[in-house]
């Protein structure tokens, strides 16, 4: 179970060298606009997953009067520390460089609600996958092999169709196709069991959030079309192979587990129709599911919620909080503090922070 035990966050953003020793169950974390939530949601995030969800820019994160970030945490009995400039990235986990950013996710699995990331309900499908594979990665860890193997062929396929010449296209389209499956089983296997983890009592606290009649899908878009079996190679193969000509006219191969993603849908209406409320609403259901799934594998993530009141109503932020407080997972949630919080019957601490400077109430 990963738990923050003391964090130290010496440059993030407009957050400036203090210590946070948060509670071990809920952390409510309350602020006006502009006073740095999201910036320590952000800077917690960042220490299980090695970068950012609102920038691929490290200056953006960089304090406006310094040159670099500088955040450690003690997870589980480990020390993690983070220290980057734009010259040299340094993580050190007990002192120790780390070469992957998957060690840290394993140290400190986060899970992360957030608008600034992107709803997965009605979202791209490239937020869809992340999500999707930040959960299949953490129920075998052997996929990261096969995704940076998969990534490889893929681009040697790019290369081949866009330089015309020709040669061992075969070769790696065959390698493509064996990947290719293995991705695809991985995610189904997966979905299949975030679905059947829905269909069980457990969810019911979860079926409250989405009113009196809950009927929310969602299903596996494998990335291939519809008449080619994801699950066979030769399959596939034949596919790629008398899809040739065409592959070389585009010069790029736009089918395959890259192109994958997951249909949502409530109460038979697809997630496009669905309004924004709804989409967040759903898009909870759905993280929680990966949450119960990760707790199931014995792997318990630490969870981050920003404004949590913002779009939902005080029944709906109470089965939120009663449903992680239950699975006994340490929460980070931040609120603007117009809304008393249904927090009473709970493990917690609540903090103030103003002006980046983070104090406890
Ligand atoms: N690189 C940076 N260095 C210093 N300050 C920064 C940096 N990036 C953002 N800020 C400041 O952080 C503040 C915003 O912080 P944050 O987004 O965490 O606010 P918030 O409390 O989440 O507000 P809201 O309630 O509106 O979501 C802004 O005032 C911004 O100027
Ligand atoms: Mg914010």
């Amino acid at each position: 179970m990963a738990t923050l035990e003391k964090i130290h966050i010496l440059k993030f953003r407009n957050l400036s060298d203090q210590y946070f020793s948060p509670d071990s169950a809920i952390n409510l974390v309350l602020g006006k606009n502009g006073q740095g939530k999201t910036n320590l949601i952000e800077s917690l995030y960042y220490l299980g997953h090695g970068r950012s969800f609102k920038t691929k820019n490290l200056k953006d994160i960089i304090p406006f009067d310094d040159d670099q970030i500088q955040i450690s945490a003690i997870v589980s009995g480990q020390k993690i520390s983070l220290n980057k400039t734009r010259e040299k990235s340094q993580v050190l986990v007990d002192g120790k460089k780390i070469l992957s950013n998957s060690f840290l996710s394993q140290l400190l699995p986060i899970q992360i609600i957030s608008p600034d990331r992107g709803f997965i309900v009605g979202g791209a499908p490239k937020l869809k996958r992340s999500y999707l594979d930040w959960g299949v990665y953490h129920d075998n860890k052997k996929t990261l092999t096969t995704y940076a193997s998969y990534k490889k062929t893929l681009k040697n396929i790019n290369t081949i169709l866009t330089s015309g010449v020709q040669t061992h296209l075969d070769e790696w389209l065959t390698q493509l196709a064996n990947l290719s499956v293995e991705i695809t089983k991985n995610r189904i296997v997966y979905t299949e069991n975030l679905s059947s983890i829905l269909k069980e009592n457990k969810s019911m606290r979860l079926a409250s959030l989405v009113e009196s009649f809950f009927d929310f899908k969602f299903e596996l878009q494998t990335g291939w079309p519809k008449e080619v079996d994801p699950l066979n190679e030769q399959h596939i193969l034949s596919y790629l192979i008398n899809s040739k000509k065409a592959l070389i006219k585009t010069k790029h191969l736009n089918y395959g587990p890259h192109r994958a993603s997951i249909n949502f849908s409530l109460n038979s209406q697809s997630e496009n129709y669905l309004s924004r409320g709804e989409q967040k609403k759903t898009s909870i259901v759905f993280w929680m599911l990966q949450v119960i799934a990760l707790v199931e594998n014995k792997n318990k993530p630490v969870v981050l919620v920003d404004d949590i009141s913002s779009e939902l109503d005080e029944i709906k932020i109470k089965s939120i909080i009663d449903f992680l407080a239950d699975v006994k997972v340490q929460i980070f949630m931040t609120d603007i503090g117009n809304k008393k919080l249904p927090l009473s019957e709970q493990k917690s601490s609540t903090f103030n922070i103003k002006n980046g400077v983070i104090t406890a109430f």
